[in-house]
């Protein structure tokens, strides 16, 4: 299904707008990928992680802006759509066939449509009239009367303990289908033939996730572990790289382990104790490693952008040519933490603690977001906010 961009979605900021046709033009490309070139998948996932992150900033930013009161609400929603999208690439990353992870490409990209176009027909669009209200402080606001704005009903929810399962024809409600002209969203092939079967469900951000035990989580971890310690002893000849993208492993404990060379791409490590973990050249892309305890754990020349690092304790930890651009180092602290090359690339430290991290250059804070609360080593300070 083709689903193009129609001009009545746009809320009325050109920036924002301009985002979204993008993040469709994205997920567009991600459904075409044809047979046989399935290694693009998971880069133009990347990419859509990437961009929509920069969306939500920017559109984040405009809200404050415009004073929309459901501002609050509205972060949450891009944190649970960020959440998703970090659930589905690592799902991606996890499939080893490229004939199941093809097979996956469908239910993906109408999930991802569906995604981009509810948050945005229901969400986003509650802006308009904020945007058109705000004027010279409506940061680009396109001229559109209040007529322009489509009332837009509450999307229904279902009773509590059902699962909102899309599993029945686009989740895009049928009045968003209208066009002005009566006509519908261009839909490519027959809307009449039964929808993909599709294995995996919307996460209700009001359902409690079903989660396994910490010691069923931590059993399930450790033959993991096992296997990637047999694979590096037995210099790749037995044993299985680890692939922790995809499993249920928040707060689990891998201090000590050596996990050199894993594949932990948006792998959700949140509150794990890592200390003393060995994770030199780990692909940590997208991860989530929020509130870990990384004390003396070796990330040299490991893979971080994106990962978010909030709060973690790196204290000791050695990161020397860690790739850390785009990743959110929000008040971690790094007492004594080796940070020599490490690429600091747009990198948000606001509020975290360098002032006693080593290595640490002036070039390499020349491009990073930080704030009143950030310390840095002496001597060092902010690049100045762009005016
Ligand atoms: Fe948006
Ligand atoms: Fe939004």
């Amino acid at each position: 299904m083709t689903i193009k961009w129609r001009d009545n979605w746009d809320v009325g900021a050109p920036a924002i707008d301009q985002d979204h046709r993008k993040l469709l033009s994205i997920i567009t490309e991600f459904s075409a990928v044809s047979a046989g070139k399935e290694d693009r998948l998971e880069g133009i996932l990347e990419k859509l992680f990437r961009y929509s992150k920069e969306h939500f900033a920017r559109e984040e930013r405009i809200q404050r802006n415009i004073g929309m009161p459901e501002h609050d609400s509205h972060v949450a929603m891009h944190r649970n759509l960020s959440l998703h999208l970090t659930h589905l690439f690592g799902r991606l990353v996890a499939e080893g066939d490229p004939a199941r992870k093809r097979a996956m490409v469908p239910d993906i990209g109408e999930f991802l449509k569906d995604w981009l176009v509810g948050h945005v027909l229901g969400a986003d669009m509650k802006m308009r009239p904020y945007l058109a209200r705000s004027g010279s402080r409506g940061v680009g606001a396109s001229p559109n009367s209040k007529s322009d704005i489509p009332q837009q009903p509450a999307r229904k929810r279902p009773p509590s303990g059902e699962r909102p399962k899309i599993s029945e024809g686009s989740s895009i409600p049928d009045e968003r289908r209208q066009s002005d002209d009566g006509g519908s969203i261009e839909v490519a092939g027959d809307s009449q033939k039964p929808a993909p079967r599709r294995d995996y469900d919307l996460i209700d951000p009001e359902e409690k996730p079903q989660k396994t035990s910490r010691p069923d989580r931590q059993k399930m971890l450790e033959s993991v572990l096992v296997e990637h310690e047999r694979w590096l002893s037995s210099r790749r000849a037995e044993g299985k790289k680890a692939i922790l993208g995809g499993l249920d492993i928040v707060g689990c404990v891998i201090a000590g382990r050596d996990l050199t060379d894993a594949d932990a791409r948006a792998s959700d490590l949140s509150d794990a104790n890592l200390d003393g973990a060995t994770m030199m050249h780990a692909d940590l892309r997208l991860a989530t490693l929020s509130g870990i305890s990384a004390q003396g754990c070796d990330f040299s020349m490991a893979r971080m952008r994106h990962a978010n690092l909030t709060l973690a304790k790196m204290n000791g930890a050695i990161l020397r040519g860690c790739d850390l651009a785009g990743a959110n180092l929000q008040r971690a602290v790094f007492d004594g933490a080796d940070l020599t090359g490490a690429l600091f690339l747009d990198t948000d430290i606001s509020g975290a603690d360098l002032s006693k991290a080593e290595g640490v250059r002036a070039d390499q804070m020349a491009r990073v977001v930080g704030d009143s609360e950030t310390r840095l080593p002496p001597g060092l300070f902010l690049p100045k906010a762009e005016s």
